[in-house]
């Protein structure tokens, strides 16, 4: 068996595997040491059943995400998706932003807020055009616009200052068609932080 770490964030770490020649990732949460232990522990459990659960309802949506192979405590393992994170494409490809769109369209109309969406976050299958979305640990149920709206936030935030507000319109134009109502709330929140900084 081969294993290599390929991410350590502050919350997890991400390792490849190989086992009887099938490729694997292990989504291991790690813990907070300034945290009490006890608390650590059900916090990282109700974390890691969420993140398990909404990758199911994800499937359920018809959006693309890892299939989930085992899971406990504080691992998860799943399966591996060899491609490239939508970030190393975009600038190339801005087009690709538009099935980015038409799938978060789809997350949000099954009430799915991923809660940290990046470029990082999603990668991308070029040859049959098709995103896939990971890391749903920060992820939740809502109806609320205001929480469709902020989680478009934080990727326009995130496009704008890695590219462009010219790419970051691509992916808007696309998601308005369908929702309109939630690329008008955006300018509420922008204006709310505006006032607020
Ligand atoms: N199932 C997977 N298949 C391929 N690569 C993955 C998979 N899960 C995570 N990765 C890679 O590891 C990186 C970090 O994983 P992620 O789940 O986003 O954890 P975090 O951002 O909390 O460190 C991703 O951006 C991606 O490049
Ligand atoms: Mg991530």
């Amino acid at each position: 068996m081969s294993n290599k770490i390929i991410a350590e964030g502050a919350e997890a770490r991400i390792s490849f595997f190989i086992l009887n020649k099938q490729k694997y990732i292990l989504k291991e949460r790690i813990s907070k040491t300034y945290r009490v232990k006890e608390l650590d522990d059900i916090i990282l459990l109700r974390r890691l059943k969420s993140e398990v659960k909404i990758l199911n309802l994800v499937k359920l949506a018809n959006v693309c995400c890892p299939i989930v192979y085992y899971s406990d405590g504080n691992k998860i393992l799943m399966e591996y998706l060899p491609f490239c994170e939508s970030k190393s494409i975009v600038n190339g490809k801005p087009n690709i932003l538009k099935k980015i769109a038409q799938d978060i369209v789809k997350l949000h109309r099954n009430n799915i807020i991923h809660g940290d969406l990046t470029l990082c976050n999603i990668l991308f299958d070029k040859k049959n055009n098709v995103p896939y979305f990971i890391d749903f640990g920060l992820s939740f149920i809502s109806t609320k616009t205001e929480d469709k709206a902020m989680d478009l936030e934080v990727l326009r935030e995130i496009i704008i200052a890695d590219f462009s507000e010219k790419i970051w319109k691509v992916f808007e134009k696309e998601y308005a068609k369908y929702n309109p109502e939630i690329i008008k709330h955006m300018e509420k929140i922008q204006k709310r932080k505006k006032y607020l900084s």
